[in-house]
């Protein structure tokens, strides 16, 4: 049986090339363009699209702007819903127009990833497939382990060769099939999708345009948290891509049904030390070219050739949007004034859009109706080998000094 012959979606779900305009039906084992060889997304037919308040998932809420023709209920891990939070002292620390963090670290599995994950794999049940599986270093395993596991799926996880060990527990707690591989990053990323083709295994990558599909209910819980409106800007962390182009189309989708006319800003952010978007976006580019000798802290976003770049690059020109990068230094800073300041403990990767943000603030005037919008996708808890090179001090004392140690401390 050759899989790709059957498995499509509903004929009203279909994928196009925003760079050709080709269309073709929706089939999961064949997402990126024959042609252009860029990934494509869900273009589905115009039908009457509205929000569901009252229902109690997520996935309910927007489900009319989603791919899906049904929810079912026991495929969810409690994914989204999670909260738009005012940062209210480091606004005023670095004299900021009203700054919001969308907390993605609440999701089951303490990142965005969730959201994509959730859409995908309801997808896959109710096309009847049985194995899913991902290519990742971090995030996205066990997102996908975890919603694997709970919908009953074989699932097969595709790791670096030098992955270490403490991040593969945390997806392999959830029983997936682990499979460190040898060899370039890059070509595992499509010899994935061919071996996922031939032997029925939906592998759910980064840019996949179903996980795609569910990035975009961050940005419709955004404006229904903002009370109807649009941020002026809104920071994203970029590695594949798949993320920002998600959040982009859910603000165009609420244009479409005149819910907003106006769109975000939408300011992708990387990593100085991996940033082959931001360096194209800079330097005029429409294409970016592969990033020789990442380093960075931010792992969860190094990816030197990022599948959906190219399109990243075009959506945000056409957008009014832009790409720019941070330094480790600014990371780490950041990072660090989000747990002190406000109570968010980010990943390095989330918090580059808080530096990115000060960075920006700098050059660009911000007046107080630019409210700013923060996505900080994933808990710094998945990544404590940047936290363990931090200068946190801990003092020492005896109980019978205690109560004095305290007074001298000043508490
Ligand atoms: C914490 C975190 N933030 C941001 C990203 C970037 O997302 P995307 O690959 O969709 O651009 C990732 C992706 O792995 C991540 O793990
Ligand atoms: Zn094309």
């Amino acid at each position: 049986m050759h899989y790709t012959d059957h498995i499509i979606g509903k004929p009203m779900d279909r994928l196009e090339c925003l760079f050709c305009a080709r269309k073709y039906p929706l089939n999961v084992f064949e997402v990126f363009c024959p042609c252009c060889h860029e990934p494509m997304l869900i273009s589905s037919t115009p039908r009457k699209r509205s929000i569901a308040l009252d229902r109690s998932l997520s996935l309910e809420k927007y489900q009319s702007f989603l791919p899906l023709a049904h929810v079912d209920r026991t495929l969810s891990l409690g994914e989204g819903d999670t909260p738009l939070l005012l940062l209210d002292r480091v606004r005023r620390k670095h004299h900021l127009p009203p700054v919001y963090a969308k907390n993605e670290t609440v999701n089951p599995t303490q990142s965005f990833k969730d959201r994509g994950t959730a859409v995908a794999v309801q997808k896959a049940v109710a096309l009847g497939i049985k194995s899913i599986g991902t290519v990742s270093t971090g995030n996205m395993a066990g997102s996908t382990a975890a919603y694997g596991a709970r919908a009953g799926l074989k699932t097969v996880v595709l790791l670096k060769e030098d992955m270490p060990s403490d991040k593969i527990r945390a997806a392999g707690i959830y029983g997936p099939i682990l499979l460190k591989v040898r060899g370039d990053y890059g070509e595992l990323f499509a010899a994935s999708l061919d071996i996922g083709r031939k032997q029925g295994i939906y592998f759910m990558n980064s840019i996949d345009p179903l996980r795609i599909e569910g990035y975009k209910v961050i940005g419709y819980e955004i404006f229904q948290q903002l009370g109807g409106r649009v941020p002026r800007y809104l920071f994203v962390p970029v590695s594949s891509g798949g993320h920002l182009i998600g959040l982009l189309r859910a603000f165009l989708n609420l244009r479409e049904e005149g819910l907003t006319a106006d769109l975000p800003a939408l300011v992708g952010v990387q990593a100085k030390g991996c940033s082959p978007v931001a360096r194209a976006f800079a330097g005029g580019k429409a294409r970016y070219s592969r990033f020789r000798q990442a380093e960075t802290v931010a792992h969860a976003i190094s990816n030197p050739a990022p599948p959906g770049g190219n399109l990243v690059l075009k959506l945000v020109r056409e957008n009014s949007g832009m790409v720019m990068a941070v330094t480790d230094t600014e990371i780490v800073a950041a990072q660090r004034e989000l747990a002190e300041l406000e109570g968010i403990f980010a990943d390095p990767a989330s918090a580059t859009v808080l530096a990115a943000l000060i960075k920006f603030s700098r050059r660009q005037r911000l007046g107080l109706r630019d409210e700013v919008v923060l996505v900080i996708t994933g808990s710094g808890l998945k990544s404590m080998d940047t936290v363990e090179r931090l200068d946190i001090s801990v003092r020492q004392t005896s109980l019978s000094r205690l109560e004095k140690t305290l007074r001298l401390i000043g508490v």
